[in-house]
């Protein structure tokens, strides 16, 4: 419920200008954001692989309005994958894509998109890096994973992302537990409705495990995408029984988010990824993190009120 207050909250643009202006907005998104540009996400990078973790960046954007902009989004990646071949980053350092930002809601915007993602997997693969598409809600899954489909042709070691809240995500596990395939399994992080999901986090958690074993028992390579403590320890269970080390599987996490344990995970040999989001672009981002905890939502309205 609250969550869904959230979204709505989040398509009003009053609200976003206030949040976007207020002095205290800072220190919060400074914890979920690495940066505006993509020198601050390359030192980030450099940063968390001088730790022994392992990054995805995401240029933050979604939902583009106007084929300049999704223009916009193709050069930025072009320029961060510049960087991360000069600063030798690559290939501990991946990049995440969103199709929205690519134009996929534009007219014609399939195309549009997918000529888009080609140039980004294009230059990643110059850079010896790899290109995972992220999941948007539920009225672009088939749209991502037909792309998918299409870029794995001649990229195939492009990955995506499935959401475990989802009640077709078994399914798709099943189709894409298959050599050469990436799959990041998180829980989901929109609203969606009941037709189509399940609002239980309890429910959740039980087809995240369900999903995790398919993935784990597969012949891709499974990137398990939480914080959740209980499943981690289901995914290093599943891990010793199909035998899989840490080149065969590894954990993601979102940067700001449960930083103790992912160095915890890293320092026992694990491979750990931290998806590690830059840009101006940050209210959407910013606004699903708020919703995946009251105890940041209560935080951050506190200081609004009282600094505003
Ligand atoms: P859960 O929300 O139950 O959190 C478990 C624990 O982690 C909490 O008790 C808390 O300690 C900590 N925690 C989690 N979120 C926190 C936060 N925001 N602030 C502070 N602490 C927090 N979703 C999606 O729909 N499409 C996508 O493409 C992606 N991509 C993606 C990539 C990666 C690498 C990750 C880790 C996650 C995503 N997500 C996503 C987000 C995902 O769907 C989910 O919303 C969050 O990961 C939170 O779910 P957990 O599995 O961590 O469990």
């Amino acid at each position: 419920m609250l969550r869904g207050a959230l979204f709505r909250l989040s398509r009003s643009n009053k609200i976003k200008d206030f949040v976007t202006t207020a002095p205290v907005t800072g220190g919060v998104v400074r914890r979920f954001i690495a940066g505006e540009t993509s020198n601050d996400a390359v030192a980030a990078a450099r940063r968390l692989v001088d730790a022994g973790l392992l990054v995805t960046i995401d240029y933050l954007g979604e939902d583009t309005t106007d084929p300049a902009r999704a223009d916009a989004v193709v050069v930025a990646y072009l320029d961060l994958l510049t960087k991360l071949r000069e600063s030798r980053l690559s290939p501990s350092v991946e990049i995440s894509i969103k199709l929205s930002a690519l134009g996929l809601h534009l007219r014609d915007g399939p195309r549009l998109a997918w000529e888009n993602a080609e140039l980004i997997c294009h230059a990643a693969r110059m850079a010896d890096t790899a290109v995972t598409l992220d999941m948007e809600d539920h009225t672009t899954t088939d749209s991502t994973l037909e792309l998918l489909r299409t870029l794995r042709k001649e990229y195939a070691e492009t990955g995506a992302v499935l959401q475990a809240y989802l009640y077709r995500t078994e399914e798709d596990c099943r189709d894409l537990a298959e050599a050469g395939s990436r799959v990041r399994l998180c829980k989901g992080a929109y609203a969606e409705p009941e037709s189509l999901a399940f609002q239980d986090r309890h429910d959740i958690d039980r087809s995240y495990v369900r999903c995790m074993k398919i993935l784990m028992a597969g012949s891709g390579f499974p990137m398990l995408a939480t914080h959740d403590q209980t499943l981690i320890k289901i995914g290093l269970r599943l891990a010793e029984e199909y035998g899989r080390g840490p080149k065969d599987f590894e954990f993601q996490m979102l940067y700001g988010v449960r930083p103790t344990e992912q160095l915890r995970l890293a320092n026992l040999g694990h491979a750990v990824r931290i998806y590690t989001p830059y840009g101006t672009d940050w209210y959407g981002y910013l606004i699903r993190r708020l919703a995946e905890r009251p105890a940041n939502l209560r935080f951050f309205a506190r200081s609004l009120i009282t600094k505003s």
